[in-house]
């Protein structure tokens, strides 16, 4: 069921590579809600991907742009005001990628050289996405970012590996940038810690059926899907939350808060 809350709204959504993606859902949802948009992803994961199909089903561009990489944010930012006819409203950065983890090295035995890489892509590629926004100009006032993470960023879980330190400085990011970009743009910034779910990249992580069933009988709602995701992006990115900013919004039906749920110990 659709409500408009993003009547009249142009975003940029970021990381959508196939249906399973978080982002894909999340695009559905802001064009069901009367938005439109642009879509961008990697150069090779537009090779590989099926983002052109997206961009087709919803009347998006699908622009490229290695998210790493200043002259890609510029261009596709540009481009995007272009398409769209206008200055910006919300921004979704769904990026994530570690090389120890794809390559399977232990905690204890991590690639320094791929760390920052992995460091690059998945958190300081948001702070040169907002720079660029800023120094360009290209929010509308009361427009909102958001940037999606996750729960290692405060907890422990070690199969998770160099990516709990990816996404608490992805969340650093998101209040430190939050601060410039309200005061002098009037413009919202936060990150969502989702649940896990069933992704490419969140099945790359080892373990994560484990990770992804453990959530579910500990948290009293169960794990939040990917749809539940990205109706709660469309709320952020709506005109329903505009003074919510510089905040971490947990999205995990209760994990968080929760300490033992006896169903976990009965079960286990
Ligand atoms: N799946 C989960 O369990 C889970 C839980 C919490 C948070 N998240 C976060 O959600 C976000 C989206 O992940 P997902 O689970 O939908 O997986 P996904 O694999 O579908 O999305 C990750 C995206 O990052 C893109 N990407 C990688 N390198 C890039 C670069 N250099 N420039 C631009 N894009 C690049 C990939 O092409 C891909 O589209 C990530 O930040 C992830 O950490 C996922």
């Amino acid at each position: 069921m659709a409500y408009n809350l993003l009547k009249g709204k142009r975003g940029i959504i970021f990381g959508a590579l196939d249906e399973q993606s978080i982002a894909w859902k999340v695009a559905e949802k802001c064009v069901e809600e009367g938005a439109t948009i642009t879509l961008t992803n990697a150069p090779v994961a537009l090779r590989f991907g099926e983002i052109q199909k997206l961009g087709e089903k919803l009347n998006a561009k699908v622009i490229p742009a290695d998210a790493t990489k200043m002259e890609d944010l510029e261009q596709l930012i540009d481009q995007s005001m272009e398409a769209l006819g206008g200055k910006i409203d919300f921004v979704l950065h769904s990026i994530g990628m570690s090389i120890n983890v794809r390559k399977k090295r232990e905690y204890t035995n991590l690639n320094h050289d791929w760390m920052q890489k992995t460091l690059d892509i998945s958190a300081i590629s948001f702070h040169k996405l907002m720079q660029t926004l800023y120094n360009k100009d290209a929010m509308n006032e009361w427009g909102s970012i958001l940037a999606l993470s996750y729960i290692a960023a405060q907890r422990v879980f070690p199969d998770y590996s160099e990516m709990a330190e990816a996404k608490a400085l992805l969340e650093s990011f998101g209040r430190s940038f939050g601060y410039h970009f309200g005061v002098k743009k009037k413009v919202r910034v936060n990150t969502l810690s989702q649940s896990p779910t069933w992704t490419t990249a969140g099945s790359g992580v080892k373990g994560f059926k484990d990770f992804f069933d453990y959530a579910e009988e500990m948290s009293p709602l169960g794990n939040a899907t990917a749809d539940e995701c990205a109706d709660y992006c469309a709320m952020l990115f709506s005109d329903m939350s505009r003074k919510v900013t510089m905040q971490n919004l947990f999205h995990d039906g209760g994990y968080s808060a929760m300490g033992i749920n006896p169903s976990v110990m009965e079960n286990g």
